[in-house]
């Protein structure tokens, strides 16, 4: 570089104050094209020729093929805090440095995670879609009962910063929280138990671990045959943590009582069956998706960014 303005490629929208950042620390390369959000693969691998940063996004699979073209790259900034799309491996052993953007996204995707608990055990989704088609002929006394949270457990599969934000809401709302982690946590009013365990126990399972081939399929079959047959399962983390067939079979099985998704195993598609049952509420991974997170979420990436580019360590290394 000597001297010379640094090269970064950005991949996707970010807020205006955080690109003009961008913008003081290096010439932006933006991908931007009305009506394709995803920048495709081979745009990447030839744009990324050159530059010295990379912002990426989730949606961007920042493979061998990206980090060998990336000849002068320095830093994957990886605007999520999850990084499954990135061969981190690859990039380690090309001198790359990959970072994240953890906890700043933490209180907008438990926050999230409760509006998928409250909204399934509630009947919220399936309510207004029968308001909408007219369906609804008056209150009886009967009449679309729900499941209610207090004195019940909450099992939290994961137990990072997301999953503990997830418990404190959960405490709030007199639930007992048992969970499974890699490393236990010195937690009094959590109990640290093995999945097997959590799953036939739990009254709602919550997924919070990242995506890794030991997590993949995680939640399948068996999986699902363990847990209540009143018990409710969320996923806001990704979506092949669950096999998704599998899950559709569970549902129309009754073998749970309903699920809460914000993650789907092959976004933006959704297994059919699920669409057309009634005790699942989808929504389209908005976790992170507040203005506040995601200007946040945008900011970290650069600050990375900046570091990196000045010679400072990494602030969120992955
Ligand atoms: C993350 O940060 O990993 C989220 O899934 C993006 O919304």
């Amino acid at each position: 570089m000597s001297g010379a303005r640094p090269s970064i490629l950005l991949t996707g929208k970010i807020p205006s104050s955080v690109l003009a950042r961008l913008e003081s620390i290096g010439d932006v390369d933006q991908y931007r094209k009305d009506g394709v959000d995803v920048m495709p693969h081979d745009e990447l691998v030839a744009r990324i020729a050159g530059k010295q940063a990379l912002v990426s996004m989730i949606t961007d699979a920042v493979d061998k093929a990206v980090i060998h073209a990336g000849t002068e790259l320095k830093i994957i900034a990886n605007a999520a805090v999850g990084y499954n799309n990135i061969d981190a491996a690859a990039a380690r052993e090309r001198g790359v440095i990959v970072t994240n953007t953890p906890g700043v996204l933490t209180d907008a995707t438990a926050d999230l995670t409760w509006a998928l608990i409250l909204g399934i055990t509630r009947r919220i989704g399936e309510g207004e879609r029968l308001i909408r088609r007219g369906g609804w002929k008056g209150w009886t006394f009967d009449f679309m009962l729900g499941s209610e949270l207090h004195g019940k457990q909450l099992g939290i599969v994961g137990y990072g910063g997301i999953g503990r934000a997830v418990a404190r809401r959960g405490r709030a709302f007199g639930m007992r929280i048992a969970y499974t982690s890699r490393t236990p946590k010195n937690e009094p009013d959590a109990d640290a138990m093995p999945l097997d365990r959590l799953l036939s126990t739990s009254d709602v399972v919550s997924l919070h671990c990242p995506l890794t081939q030991e997590t993949k399929h995680l939640i399948d079959q068996p999986a699902l045959a363990r847990m209540k047959r009143s018990a409710y399962l969320i996923n806001t983390s990704r979506g092949p943590v669950i096999d998704e067939k599998a899950l559709a079979w569970a549902l129309r099985m009754r073998l749970i009582a309903g699920a809460g998704l914000d993650v789907f195993e092959h976004e933006p598609t959704v297994e059919p069956e699920l669409l057309t049952l009634e005790n699942v509420m989808l929504v389209p991974h908005l976790g992170s998706g507040t203005v506040e997170t995601r200007t946040a979420m945008a900011d970290l990436a650069v600050r990375n960014v900046a570091a990196v580019l000045s010679g400072q360590p990494p602030i969120t290394p992955v």
